[in-house]
């Protein structure tokens, strides 16, 4: 055979975090999570079967991808190989257009880009509920990105039963995530061993006891459009997930004192009336949700803050889609 596609896909920020695996092979969660997917960062991946090809090869970002971050590629072509009754090997090319490994959810655009491009490179015709199935494998919150708007992961019990959902479309409620980058290092520990190290925390219990309240209140301000609930909400959940990395043995900190800053000085900005919030992953780049109107209010404000590096604004876009090989966006690969 001798088959390629092409695909974009975007990363997406957590509302309502996933932090924690009821299974770590199958990425199953342990709680349900809601994100919105970021128009503006994208991944762009093109999938090539062919049977003159000797092994998997994987180019990320312009250089040959070794080891650990090679193999996740694998063990995913691997999978959608089995899927469909495929032996023959693969090339893989991806880029992004936004620092990868920052708590930008890089893995998360990866993914879900991956994993429409290699369906279709081998033939697959799936649903959107497959693909997300699929993308979930090769990283837990890449099951999102295969969606746009807001949308809700539900847990489940088993790779059938876990997967992501749309919640609300991407005009719905126009709000924009400006992301004030601190950091651009590749972090010391990446998620797939910090959702192991979850459990050795003793605030993970309790996060998890509150995650359906959590999910619930995060949904209703989505559906109403109510921005001081959404802040609460979303605040909170960040906090009680980095409550659980920075209590875990070893502890993970991800919230650097330029983050612990960021955070004051937007709490502060709320309470003069602005309508903007904060968010974590896995990284020390503060996301700032508002709504449009604010936004451009908010990046000169976060420019002026010692240790910003740079501002990236990010508003709710479309899910991950294949490509037309004429399609502009292939020239980043
Ligand atoms: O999908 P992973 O394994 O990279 O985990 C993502 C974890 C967080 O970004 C911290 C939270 C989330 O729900 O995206």
């Amino acid at each position: 055979m001798d088959s390629t596609a092409v695909a974009a896909a975007h990363p997406n920020i957590a509302l309502i975090k996933y932090w924690g695996n009821r299974d770590d092979a199958l990425r199953i969660p342990q709680n349900g999570s809601i994100s919105m997917t970021l128009a503006g960062l994208r991944t762009v991946t093109r999938v090539r079967f062919g049977d003159d090809l000797p092994s998997d090869s994987v180019v990320l970002h312009g250089a040959p991808a070794t080891g650990e971050a090679r193999a996740r590629v694998t063990r995913h072509l691997d999978l959608i190989r089995q899927v469909a009754g495929l032996t023959a090997r693969a090339e893989v090319v991806s880029a992004s257009d936004f620092p990868t490994a920052a708590g930008l959810a890089s893995s998360a655009s990866g993914f879900a880009a991956l994993t429409v491009a290699a369906a279709h490179a081998a033939g697959l015709n799936l649903s959107a509920t497959d693909l997300s199935r699929l993308a979930r494998r090769g990283s837990g919150s890449a099951c999102r990105s295969i969606f746009g708007g807001f949308v809700e992961w539900a847990a489940g019990r088993d790779d059938q039963t876990s997967y992501a959902a749309p919640l609300a479309p991407a005009d719905h409620w126009p709000l924009v995530d400006v992301v004030a980058v601190v950091s651009t290092d590749e972090k010391d520990v990446g998620s797939s061993e910090g959702h192991r190290l979850a459990a050795t925390s003793p605030l993970q219990a309790p996060r998890l006891a509150g995650a359906e309240a959590r999910l619930a209140a995060c949904r209703t301000a989505i559906r109403d459009r109510d921005f001081p609930a959404l802040a609460a909400i979303v605040e909170q959940d960040s906090d009680l997930m980095h409550a659980v990395m920075e209590s875990s043995n070893p502890p993970l900190r991800y919230r650097l004192p330029v983050s612990l800053g960021l955070i004051s000085a937007v709490r502060g900005w709320r309470a003069g009336g602005q309508a903007v919030c904060t968010t974590l992953d896995a990284g020390p780049n503060v996301h700032c949700l508002c709504p449009a109107a604010q936004a451009p209010a908010i990046e000169r404000q976060l420019m002026d803050v010692a240790g910003v590096i740079r501002v990236i604004s990010a508003p709710v876009g479309a899910g991950a889609r294949r490509l037309a090989e004429t399609d502009p966006l292939t020239g980043l690969l």
